[in-house]
């Protein structure tokens, strides 16, 4: 009697999680080999590696060039190779069965086939939300998975812990098998949208002054990636530039300015406001005078008002053409005016934008009609018999 030990072969095929169907293995016949005779595996595979090799515990016992199928065994108990010269068929004749045999079997090494968890090769991260992306590969035994950034000799741990601003970039999934020092490299891009942060203008104040008819950029400014903006005001706005050209001064007002990132972002929205005042020179609305017809008797108290309008508030100076006294002032008040006192009155208001500007206006102070004892009345009259006679006198007043 021949006795025939009956020896289970575990045939363990290694699939990391995410890959499926990158190869498959089994033993012909399926759960057992028999001691001191043949045994056979068959490996398939769905791409095409350059090279296919058959694992002993981890241990290369065999390895099979895709290109010509060729044998390359580490004992002459193994040959290996192609299934009626299909590559992707492929399968390892062990001669002499022995216990040590009872293990485990795997074909393929790796690295391969990098791929990312979650899969795309470009990641949008927003800001202080924590994504991890895992770079895995089909590789056996043991592959060391390490990262890099824009190129620089850092190596980052995986999974790669993104949340921050600064590690947008590009990345380097190397994967490196430790036992063959073969390496492979997948490339990720991330983007980590951020922002708004705290706004900002152009010109770092929260109130502008524009002379009327001037162009002016208003640039709403933070840091942000992506924002949106708006500006609503007396004039609107869908960039982060406000463009205020030949401004008018029914554009004066409040503006503000909004950031809003297209992600969801915490705080999703800022915004901020400034004061736009339009300046414009003095423009001499009246100039007028409590004296009726611009005329008065001598000794009448009058005031002179000189109304403007300007922005920023002028500066009102009074002259006149019969003295060298000036005012400064809106109101002049003359009390008791004398006769002298007649003449042109001038205003000139002056703000410092534009020209200054002036207005005259005439005042007549009447004289009074004094008796002095020198005062010498000749009086005439003339008669035809025809009426009264009509009489005109001259006054003539004699100063000494
Ligand atoms: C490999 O593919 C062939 C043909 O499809 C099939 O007969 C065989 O069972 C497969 N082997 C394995 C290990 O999947
Ligand atoms: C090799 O085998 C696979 C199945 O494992 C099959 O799909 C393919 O067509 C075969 N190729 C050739 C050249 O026979
Ligand atoms: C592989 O082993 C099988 C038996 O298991 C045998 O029929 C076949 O001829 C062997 N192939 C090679 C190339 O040795
Ligand atoms: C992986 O590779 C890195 C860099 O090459 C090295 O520092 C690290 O020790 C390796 N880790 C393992 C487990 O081999
Ligand atoms: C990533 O690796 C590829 C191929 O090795 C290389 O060309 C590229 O420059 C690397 N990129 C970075 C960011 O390290
Ligand atoms: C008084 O002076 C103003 C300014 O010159 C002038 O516009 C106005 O007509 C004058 N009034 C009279 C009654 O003459």
């Amino acid at each position: 009697m021949e006795y025939k030990y009956i020896l289970i072969l575990i045939v363990v095929v290694y699939l990391p999680v995410l890959i499926t169907g990158q190869y498959t293995i089994r033993g012909v016949p399926e759960s057992y080999a028999v001691l001191g005779e043949n045994y056979r595996l068959q490996c398939n595979v769905t791409d095409s590696p350059s090279l296919v090799r058959f694992y002993r515990n981890n241990v290369i016992v065999c390895s099979s060039l895709s290109s010509t199928c060729e044998s390359q065994p580490t004992d002459n108990r193994y040959k290996c190779g192609c299934i009626n010269d299909n590559n992707t068929q492929l399968y390892l004749n062990i001669s002499n069965i022995n216990k040590q045999d009872d293990t485990t079997w795997s074909c393929r090494d790796g690295p391969e086939n990098i791929i990312f968890n979650p899969t795309s090769d470009n990641i949008d991260v927003i800001e202080g939300k924590s994504q991890n992306v895992n770079c895995l590969a089909d590789c056996k035994p043991d592959c060391n998975i390490t990262w890099s950034k824009d190129g620089s000799t850092t190596i980052l741990n995986n999974p790669l812990s993104l949340s921050t601003r600064d590690q947008t970039g590009s990345y380097n999934c190397t994967v490196r098998h430790t036992v063959l020092n073969k390496q492979l490299t997948k490339q990720l891009n991330v983007q980590i949208y951020y922002g708004p942060d705290e706004l900002t203008f152009s010109s770092d104040v929260t109130s502008i002054n524009i002379i009327e008819g001037r162009d002016q950029t208003i640039t709403c400014l933070t840091d942000c990636f992506k924002c949106i903006y708006k500006w609503t005001g007396p004039v609107a706005s869908s960039t982060k530039d406000l463009v205020l050209t030949q401004i008018k001064s029914n554009q004066e007002g409040n503006y503000r300015c909004e950031a809003t990132n297209i992600k969801n972002t915490i705080p999703k929205t800022r915004s901020k406001s400034i004061q736009v005042n339009v300046h414009y020179p003095p423009y001499i609305t009246s100039i007028t005078s409590n004296a009726v017809n611009n005329e008065t008797d001598e000794g009448s108290d009058i005031t002179l008002n000189c109304n403007v309008d300007s922005k920023p508030v002028s500066t009102i100076t009074w002259s006149s053409s019969t003295s060298t006294n000036t005012y400064i002032g809106q109101q002049w008040a003359l009390t008791q005016a004398k006769c002298q006192d007649t003449g042109i009155y001038t205003c000139t208001a002056n703000n410092g934008i534009g020209q200054s500007t002036t207005k005259s206006l005439p005042l007549n102070i009447r004289c009074k009609f004094i008796l002095s004892p020198y005062t010498i009345i000749y009086t005439s009259s003339a008669n035809n018999g025809i009426g009264q006679s009509p009489t005109k006198a001259l006054l003539l007043n004699l100063y000494h």
